[in-house]
């Protein structure tokens, strides 16, 4: 398992996704956290991002083996987003999460690509043996790519938040290495 100062890139059918590097931090990129809309379900919604807050957040991926990986169109490299993969090494799993900060390339299926080609290079992972992922229930679309993932629900944490005034379970989700070698 390469250590997150090795960097990554992989191949997806129409997204590839590499190392996440400081030239990724754009005013694009900064705009997709500060979007209500993009973090309806997410809770970064709460709080305000700029350069110093991202900053700090990419520095948490210098040491160790978690990866933050920047998400591109293949054919032209275009941004759409990025992808989480936090490592625990003496558990062998590693948890997924994922955002597609171009709202005009939502429900075309790079989210569903850029995650597929994650896990799969996970799954090829000697050190992993489990890959987790969490969404909140409402997250129709989130919930649906997970579920297409193969994973599997292993858990409920129910009434876990309130979105927009509701009471919203949170769903987990897992995908064993043994399943799927
Ligand atoms: C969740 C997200 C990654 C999905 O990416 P995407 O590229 O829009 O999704 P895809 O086009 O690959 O679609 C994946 C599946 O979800 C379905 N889907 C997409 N939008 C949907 C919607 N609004 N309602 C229900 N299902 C939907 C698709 O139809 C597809 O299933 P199908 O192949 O059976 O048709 C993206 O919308 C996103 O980043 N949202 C904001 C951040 C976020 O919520 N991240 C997850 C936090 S846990």
């Amino acid at each position: 398992m390469p250590t997150s100062d090795a960097f990554v890139e992989l191949a997806g059918q129409r997204v590839v996704l590499r190392t996440f590097v400081p030239a990724d931090l754009t005013d694009q990129y900064i705009n997709w956290l500060n979007d209500p809309q993009t973090m309806r379900w997410s809770n970064q919604r709460f709080r305000h991002h700029d350069r110093a807050s991202c900053e700090l957040f990419l520095a948490h991926f210098a040491q160790g083996p978690s990866h933050f990986l920047s998400i591109r169109e293949s054919l032209t490299g275009f941004a759409l987003g990025t992808a989480t993969a936090y490592v625990s090494l003496p558990h062998g799993t590693a948890d997924v999460g994922i955002l597609l900060g171009e709202r005009s390339f939502w429900g075309l299926g790079y989210g569903q690509d850029a995650w597929n080609t994650l896990l799969e290079w996970l799954s090829a992972q000697p050190k992993i043996r489990k890959i987790t992922a969490g969404t909140l229930a409402c997250n129709k679309p989130m919930v649906r790519l997970i579920e297409k993932s193969g994973m599997q629900l292993e858990g409920t944490r129910r009434s876990q938040e309130i979105v927009e005034g509701n009471e919203e379970d949170i769903l987990l989700y897992a995908r064993f290495r043994r399943d799927t070698a």
